[in-house]
């Protein structure tokens, strides 16, 4: 039973003097040393705070970046540990190896309360390993430093990692109160959702968007394309993209996909106008142009304010809302009108608005959205995105063993 914080109250009255091994994601983008968006981290507050506050002695595993199962100081968590006990209002040990000496001597240290967080897990060869025994080497030695594990990492639950899947099967082990949220709230956007459901997709490729598509096709009644991927839309329906990105082998699979939509009378709404630009990034350059009518020498970075407010018409009356990538170049003024659109019309939705991870839960924060006035932002961007293609998440089913 899930009674607080999705922990159940039996596990929380266990750990009182335990030493309970985290997998948080805390893996936030980071400009040299400086948290650009520590958005993961206060999500991963309340389960270790509640562990804490049952007397746990907590250690907390995660990863940053993708470095190459070696120490790399460009990863380190050292930045993480501080903003960490910035938000818990409590002292972090920061160890700073993942299972060395400095785990142990950290992780012995701890008193009943406290809370520790050892290097980047990846820093390990054996964390993302393909090999079952690499990885379960690995695993033994993380399982080594605790008494139980909560998985709590939502970003990485997709991950048939050390820290993730291999250390679930060594220790007792409970779901953290994010997983538990996220699971919850994708769950209601594949089962049963209320009506009318509008899913709206963006970001550079079709290719990452195609299973969630083939699945949610059927489910929503309105699909809304933006980002860079609509262009190959665009040229499926005969139009010119000028330079915009395009993915000339996904043509024929965008086309199948207009064609299962008129067959289950689900709209695709693609938008009427866009941005362009003479080269990437070129703001100086930017103009509105009409989406039959892109210039063969420009590109587009960006929906244009015609979409922008059809979009906006479209989620209206909408009960349900999955949002997933940016409409365009958020990131810079002259093409982040369309993102702000889509976004500004979310936080309207009378029902469930879930802002996918990734890039669009960063663009709704560095907008200046309130994130309060979203239904929910996921931390995880691929794992929510696999959860809903249908796929069996790793981190998920062992813990359900
Ligand atoms: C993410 O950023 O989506 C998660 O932290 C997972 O990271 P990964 O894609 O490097 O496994």
């Amino acid at each position: 039973m899930t009674d607080y914080n999705g922990l159940g109250r039996d596990f929380l009255d266990s750990v009182s003097g335990k030493r309970v091994l985290v997998r948080s994601d805390l893996n936030v983008p980071l400009d040299g040393t400086t948290i650009t968006d520590d958005g993961r981290i206060r999500a991963s507050v309340p389960t270790i705070k509640a562990l804490a506050e049952a007397g746990a002695r907590v250690v907390v595993t995660a990863h940053l970046g993708r470095p190459k199962g070696a120490p790399d100081p460009a990863y380190s968590l050292a930045p993480v540990a501080a903003r960490l006990a910035e938000l818990l209002g409590a002292p972090v040990a920061f160890a700073t190896d993942t299972v060395g000496a400095s785990a142990q001597e950290t992780v012995a240290a701890l008193q009943d309360g406290q809370v520790a967080l050892l290097e980047n897990v990846r820093f390990n060869a054996g964390e993302t390993s393909k090999d079952d025994a690499e990885r379960g080497a690995f695993a033994d030695e993380l399982a080594a430093l605790a008494d139980a594990f909560v998985s709590d990492g939502f970003g990485v639950v997709h991950r048939k990692q050390a820290s993730v899947y291999d250390v679930a099967q060594r220790l007792p082990h409970a779901m953290g109160g994010l997983v538990a949220t996220e699971i919850d709230v994708l769950r209601r956007l594949t089962v049963e959702p209320e009506r009318p459901y509008v899913v709206v997709l963006g970001g550079s490729k079709v290719s990452d968007k195609l299973g969630v598509i083939d699945n949610l096709l059927d489910k929503a009644d309105k699909l809304l394309i933006g980002g860079g991927m609509v262009f190959t839309f665009l040229k499926a329906d005969g139009l010119e993209v000028g330079k915009s990105l395009l993915e000339e082998d996904q043509l024929d699979t965008v086309r199948s996909y207009q064609a299962r939509a008129r067959e289950l009378g689900v709209e695709i709404v693609l938008p009427t106008d866009i941005v362009v630009a003479d080269s990437f990034g070129d703001e100086a350059s930017a103009r509105v142009v009409a989406a039959t009518e892109i210039p063969a020498d420009t590109l587009g970075l960006d929906i244009g304010p015609e979409s922008g407010k059809a979009f906006a018409a479209a989620l209206a009356d909408a009960r349900t809302v999955f949002w997933n990538g940016p409409m365009g170049v958020f990131e810079q003024a002259a093409f982040a009108e369309g993102t702000r659109a889509v976004a500004a019309a979310l936080t309207e939705v009378d029902g469930l608005s879930v802002v996918g991870g990734g890039d669009s839960a960063a663009a709704v924060r560095t907008l200046g959205f309130d994130e309060a006035a979203f239904g929910h932002i996921s931390t995880g961007g691929g794992a929510s995105l696999e959860y809903l293609e249908g796929k069996e998440l790793p981190g998920i089913t062992v813990l359900e063993d």
